[in-house]
């Protein structure tokens, strides 16, 4: 008669196959102590400022956030002093994130904070999502992170180890979500969403997973790695979690960050508009392209056609 692993007791018949990572993965956490710790807005429970950072972070790379997160905060320390500020002001302390469209709508929610909220940012998922701009990732990771609140974080890299770990196979975004869901450690909500994102980022990475060295597929939990070798990357076709974006060189973004950077420095002439966009043979495009900048109140038309910052 075979004998189960003692050291690796399976998940328990009907319990959550989710359950089955959480020891494992908040272990690792506290000993690994991860380079991500010195991350600048894991140092402040400011709801604002964590509101700031993960619309940065949520289509920003972490290395080029860091710097304009604390140069935004120190601008904008609160939603009344982003609500007061002309919208010109915070996409010039937006520029090189890119999506500048965000920093209008943080622009917006800031409005909405002070004006129902009582310039405090609220802490309901349904407030939360009033908000322009917030989404049900940018939403739970405020009540995660800044109010310590029983919501599940499912951004790509978790979205990945649920998948890989929890699932074995594929998975739609809701159905990551509503497994996350059901397992966020009452009173610790925080440190789990951080533990699991950033297993995902340094264990169940996209590319080589340390599945050799990892916790979870030493405790025999690991739906993909635990059982039998060959299964295909169950994350590879899951649906993702957060947009995959479109290459940049050549894009209409690179064409509207070009204009709005150069707007920072002052009113560009309608006559350099093509030129300063990138596309000096391509006016209409260029055109086109302003328009949007208009229509969105991100750039304003003067007299003479020249566009200055809102
Ligand atoms: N810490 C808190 N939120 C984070 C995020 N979105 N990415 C990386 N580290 C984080």
């Amino acid at each position: 008669m075979t004998s189960p692993d003692r050291t690796a007791p399976p998940v328990a018949a009907g319990a959550s196959p989710v359950q089955g990572l959480v020891d494992p993965i908040r272990r690792w956490w506290a000993g690994a102590r991860v380079a991500r710790d010195g991350l600048p807005w894991r140092a402040t429970r400011d709801p604002w400022a964590v509101l700031v950072a993960e619309t940065m972070l949520a289509q920003t790379q972490v290395a080029r956030v860091a710097p304009r997160y604390r140069e935004f905060v120190a601008r904008f320390p609160t939603p009344a002093s982003c609500a007061v500020a002309p919208v010109g002001e915070v996409v010039r302390a937006w520029v090189g994130l890119g999506y500048n469209r965000r920093a209008l709508a943080l622009h917006s929610a800031a409005e909405t904070i002070v004006a129902r909220h009582g310039g405090r940012v609220p802490a309901a998922l349904a407030d939360l999502l009033g908000l322009a701009g917030v989404g049900p990732y940018t939403a739970r990771a405020v009540l995660a992170f800044a109010f310590d609140a029983e919501a599940a974080v499912v951004d790509t890299n978790v979205g990945r180890v649920l998948a890989r770990a929890a699932a074995g196979r594929r998975l739609r975004p809701r159905e990551a979500q509503a497994l996350a869901d059901g397992h966020v450690p009452p009173g610790s909500a925080r440190e789990w969403n951080l533990a699991l994102m950033d297993f995902g980022s340094v264990v169940c990475a996209s590319r080589d997973p340390a599945c050799g060295t990892c916790p979870v597929r030493a405790a025999g939990a690991c739906a993909w790695r635990s059982g039998r070798e060959g299964v295909p990357d169950p994350a590879v076709g899951s649906a993702r979690v957060t947009a995959r974006q479109a290459p940049f060189e050549g894009s209409d973004r690179q064409g509207r960050g070009r204009l709005v950077r150069a707007a920072c420095a002052g009113p560009i002439p309608a006559a350099d508009v093509a030129r300063i966009a990138g596309w000096p043979s391509h006016a209409a495009r260029a055109r086109r392209v302003a328009e949007t900048l208009v229509a969105e109140g991100i750039l304003v038309a003067g007299a003479a056609g020249e566009l200055s910052l809102a």
